[in-house]
């Protein structure tokens, strides 16, 4: 399973690929406001600052909910880098633009996903990726792991290429379990990452190593 990390703050980003586990990396506007990145200018120049801290995909949302304003902008994003992904929300103008991009092979991520019927439409269309929201599915009383689950059926039924994207991840155990469902990434805060590496029994086992090793 890929490991990308759903952040726009380079520190992190950093972080991760020096630790040599970092697949990709996937932002959204909100991420993109809460690292204070504002302006079109600015905002371009840090999804170029993230190609060049990650070797792996980096998904850049459009804002445009139209057909002919996604494809603009996800032209322009597109060009900034050669590994730069357009993310485009799960709409029916979002639909025909990942058709769009798909026959011009740009790579798509389709966002905001949160049914079986959705992840269907956006394989149809050719997406690289489609993001199923799991967190946001789990916090209104819904399994989102019961959705990758769904998901990987009915790619796996047909032979759809799209990766799953696994995404609103909150916590070390959806990754696990994204990893057992057969998702292809999993985009995670860093926290989320490196809480897999946590066990008492490690860090009380290299304590007793240490102590002996003085002996
Ligand atoms: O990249 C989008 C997705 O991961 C959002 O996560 O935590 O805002 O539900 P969250």
């Amino acid at each position: 399973m890929k490991f990308f990390i759903d952040t726009a703050n380079l520190a992190q980003i950093k972080e991760a690929q020096d630790m040599g586990v970092l697949d990709g990396v996937t932002t959204n506007p909100s991420l993109m406001a809460k690292e204070g990145i504002k302006g079109q200018n600015n905002i371009l120049k840090h999804y170029v600052d993230i190609c060049n801290i990650t070797t792996g995909d980096v998904s850049a949302e459009v804002i445009a909910t139209d057909f002919e304003g996604m494809v603009s902008e996800g032209e322009s994003l597109a060009q900034l880098h050669e590994r730069i992904v357009v993310k485009i929300p799960m709409i029916k103008d979002g639909i025909k633009a990942i058709k769009y991009f798909t026959e011009k092979g740009i790579k798509t991520n389709c966002t905001l996903v949160f049914s079986a019927g959705q992840a269907l439409l956006a394989a149809k269309a050719g997406a690289t990726y489609v993001s199923p929201f799991i967190g946001r599915l789990d916090d209104v009383s819904t399994d989102g792991l019961s959705l990758i689950d769904d998901i990987r059926l009915i790619y796996d039924n047909y032979g759809f290429e799209t990766q799953i994207l696994a995404a609103s991840i909150r916590h070390p155990m959806h990754i696990i379990d994204c990893a057992k469902l057969g998702a292809d990434v999993a985009t995670c805060p860093l926290s989320a990452i490196m809480a897999l590496l946590n066990h008492p029994l490690t860090t009380s086992g290299l304590a007793q190593f240490l102590a002996d090793a003085k002996k």
